[in-house]
């Protein structure tokens, strides 16, 4: 006797990256369902997510001792958007004993590492709807009996090289930032990016005393790594190499920092590209190429600590620039151009720290021929609805969304953790919205590609 093929699974959505915003949406799923089992008029969305690390990670590599939060807890995953919600930072730490010892630090900006012990409970919270060790590779359409794209399958690699595929009326990219080098410049043994610090640090081994470090960018990225590897490696010499004349400090200031704010996107989102433009000059620094006052004090204190005692272990070459990097068997030397005089001078040191700042990941990457049916600005930029979906040809019917990569369209909040909350109940808003309209609905697919959840080519 033949066995009848059974219908795929097919999810209300499948997520790239389980990074904050797409836990956060998972969270939203979740709370969504349970207000569903009370409400018949609430739909019960499914969703499943797709992460390449093997457990929840947020910047690894950058959980430095003494880091802390640029944002303040209250806009954790889910506060901004349900604050009665279980999922908010007060009840990790209630969860864990330790409330009342928070309360009594006051403070809004805990440390990183415990904002990531936080993020992983949440994501533990949520585990069985996210696929970890699962890396996607592509995105294949799936058309419906009228020839349109109604679903879609998300493609996924497991380490041991075999395929996976997820099927869902809509798709959420969530894959984060891309670490940002300058131009020629090659990753290596003795170069890296500052993303991968404490991986790269750890390869060293606990017994290397290394004699000095080249750290290139005058961002919040590298002021924390020069102060790192400054208190870490005492035998050290480290060298700042920057083209400002000094680090500048974050405007925390309240009133810019209203850009952060649900309402600033809609007023982003509706203005003209002059004036989009306009704000993204005005208030860069409250975000880009800017460093944590304090941070900057600390740097400066050892700076003249040192010099006090003459023993100059932090080199700020500023208004400066790397002319050229040559790495040998022992180490790395680097040419270091004073910018106003045209001097250039050789650094020698073992490694060379790419602090440079990272780029939006482009969701046409991964949408291969799909890349076609999406609508772009006179940029060449990717058009995106204010409710996040992805604007594409009428041949896509279904929805893919986007958490980040819309700092163009939505504003300054988009990389940022600022606006999850609130960007995620936004979503789920629309996809319920969609799942609700009668016709043309992607329930009415009749899927033509291989079984979801099954293994892919
Ligand atoms: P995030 O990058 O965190 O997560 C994306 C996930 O997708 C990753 O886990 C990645 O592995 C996965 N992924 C990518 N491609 C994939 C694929 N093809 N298949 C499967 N999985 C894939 N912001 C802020 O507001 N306050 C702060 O304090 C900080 N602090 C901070 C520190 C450092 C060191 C950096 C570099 C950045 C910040 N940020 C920040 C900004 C940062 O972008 C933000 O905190 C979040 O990480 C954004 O969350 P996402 O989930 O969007 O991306
Ligand atoms: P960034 O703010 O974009 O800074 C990048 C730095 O690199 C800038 O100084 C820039 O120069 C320099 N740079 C860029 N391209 C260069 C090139 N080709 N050659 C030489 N220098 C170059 O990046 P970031 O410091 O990584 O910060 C990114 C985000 O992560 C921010 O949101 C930040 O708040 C966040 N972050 C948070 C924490 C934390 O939570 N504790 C820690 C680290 C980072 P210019 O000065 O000329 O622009």
């Amino acid at each position: 006797m033949t066995s009848t093929p059974q219908p795929p699974p097919v999810h209300d959505l499948v997520g790239i990256g389980f990074g904050p915003s797409n836990v956060a949406l998972a969270i939203g799923l979740l709370e969504q369902r349970r207000r569903a089992a009370a409400d018949p008029a609430v739909p019960a969305l499914t969703g499943v997510f797709h992460e390449r690390q093997p457990e929840f990670g947020w910047h690894r590599g950058m959980l430095l001792d003494d880091a802390t939060m640029q944002v303040s807890f209250l806009k954790d995953l889910v506060t901004t958007r349900n604050p009665a919600s279980d999922f908010g930072f007060l009840s990790y730490l209630h969860s864990v004993g330790r409330l009342h010892d928070f309360i009594n630090h006051k403070t809004l900006f805990p440390l990183r590492a415990e904002f990531h012990a936080y993020l992983a409970w949440c994501a533990g919270r949520v585990a069985d709807q996210v696929r970890y060790s699962s890396e996607v590779v592509g995105v294949e359409p799936v058309r419906d009996s009228a020839g349109r794209i109604s679903q879609l399958d998300v493609i996924a690699r497991a380490p041991d090289g075999s395929r996976h595929r997820s099927r869902g009326r809509n798709i959420v990219f969530a894959p984060g930032l891309t670490p940002r080098l300058p131009e020629g410049a090659r990753l290596s043994e003795r170069v890296w990016h500052n993303e991968y610090l404490l991986q790269s640090l750890e390869r060293i081994g606990p017994g290397a005393r290394p004699r000095g470090f080249v750290v290139v960018g005058a961002g919040q990225s590298a002021a924390e790594v020069v102060e790192h590897l400054y208190r870490r490696f005492p035998g050290a010499q480290v060298h700042a190499v920057f083209s400002r004349f000094g680090y500048s400090p974050s405007d925390d200031s309240p009133f810019a920092n209203r850009i952060f704010d649900p309402d600033a996107v809609d007023a982003f989102y509706g203005a003209s590209a002059e004036t989009k433009a306009g704000i993204m000059d005005y208030h860069r620094n409250t975000n880009y190429s800017v460093v944590d006052p304090d941070l900057i004090d600390t740097l400066y204190q050892a700076a003249y600590q040192d010099k006090v005692k003459g023993t100059e272990r932090l080199r700020f070459h500023n208004t400066s620039r790397v002319a050229g990097v040559s790495e040998g068997p022992d180490g790395v030397t680097v040419t270091v151009e004073d910018l106003a005089s045209g001097k250039q001078t050789p650094v020698a040191a073992d490694y060379l720290v790419y602090a440079t700042g990272y780029r939006p990941g482009d969701p046409r990457d991964l949408l291969g021929d799909l890349a076609e049916h999406v609508v772009c600005d006179a940029g060449g930029r990717c058009a995106v609805q204010r409710d996040y979906r992805l604007a594409t040809t009428d041949e896509i019917t279904c929805g893919i969304y986007l958490q980040g990569g819309t700092e163009h369209t939505h504003g300054i909040s988009s990389s940022l953790l600022s606006n999850v909350a609130v960007r995620v109940g936004e979503i789920l808003d629309a996809i319920s919205a969609r799942t609700a309209e009668p016709a043309g609905t992607a329930e009415s697919a009749a899927p033509t590609g291989a079984p979801a959840e099954a293994a892919a080519r």
